[in-house]
C-alpha cells in the first residue's frame, strides 16, 4: 500500500468516527451537564467539582429542580413555579449559613414556608443526604454553572 492509499484510509476513517460523535454531542448539549470544560481560569485541583456536576444532574434528574426553578444562564427551558436560582450562591457571597439554609430548604421546604408548594425532598425520603449535600455544591460553589 503506497502513502497516499493508506493516507486516504487513515482520514476516511478519522471522519467515519468523526460525524456520529459530532451528531451525538450536538443532540447531547441541551440536556446534558457535562463536566465543565477544562479552562485556565478553574482552579487546579478543584475538588468540589464532581459534586456540582452530580448536583447538576439531580436538578436535571430525579430531583426535577427545573421544572420549578431557572438555575444556568444557559438553559433555555425552565419551570417559573419556584424563584429563579441563577447565581444564587454568588448573590449570597457564598455564605456558609446561607449554604446550610439552603440545604434545609430542599429537605423540607415547609419547615420556613407552611404552605410551599416546593415538594419536601429530604423529609419523604425522596433525595438522598448525599443528593441534597450535591445539589448545594451545585448551588453555592463558586465554580458552577449556577454562579458564571
Ligand atoms: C413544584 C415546584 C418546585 C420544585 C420541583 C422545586 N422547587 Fe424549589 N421552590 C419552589 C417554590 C414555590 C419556592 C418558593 C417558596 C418557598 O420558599 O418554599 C421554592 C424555593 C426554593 C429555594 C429557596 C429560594 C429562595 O428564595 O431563597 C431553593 C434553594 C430551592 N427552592 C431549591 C430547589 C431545588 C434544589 C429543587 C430540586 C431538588 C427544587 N427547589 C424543586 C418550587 C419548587
Amino acid at each position: 500500500m503506497d502513502t497516499c492509499t493508506r493516507l486516504g484510509l487513515l482520514l476516511s476513517v478519522m471522519t467515519a468516527g468523526a460525524v456520529p460523535l459530532a451528531a451525538q454531542n450536538s443532540s447531547e448539549t441541551s440536556a446534558t451537564p457535562a463536566a465543565p470544560p477544562a479552562t485556565s481560569e478553574a482552579p487546579a485541583g478543584a475538588s468540589s467539582s464532581p459534586l456540582i456536576a452530580r448536583g447538576d444532574a439531580v436538578f436535571h434528574g430525579p430531583g426535577n429542580c427545573y421544572a420549578c426553578h431557572q438555575m444556568e444562564k444557559k438553559e433555555l427551558s425552565y419551570g417559573t413555579l419556584g424563584p429563579s436560582l441563577q447565581e444564587y450562591g454568588k448573590i449570597r457571597k457564598f455564605a456558609p449559613e446561607d449554604a446550610k439554609a439552603a440545604y434545609a430548604k430542599i429537605y423540607d421546604a415547609q419547615a420556613t414556608q407552611p404552605c410551599s408548594n416546593m415538594p419536601r425532598f429530604g423529609h419523604n425520603k425522596f433525595l438522598s443526604e448525599k443528593d441534597m449535600k450535591d445539589l448545594t455544591a451545585y448551588l453555592f460553589d463558586p465554580e458552577s454553572p449556577v454562579n458564571k
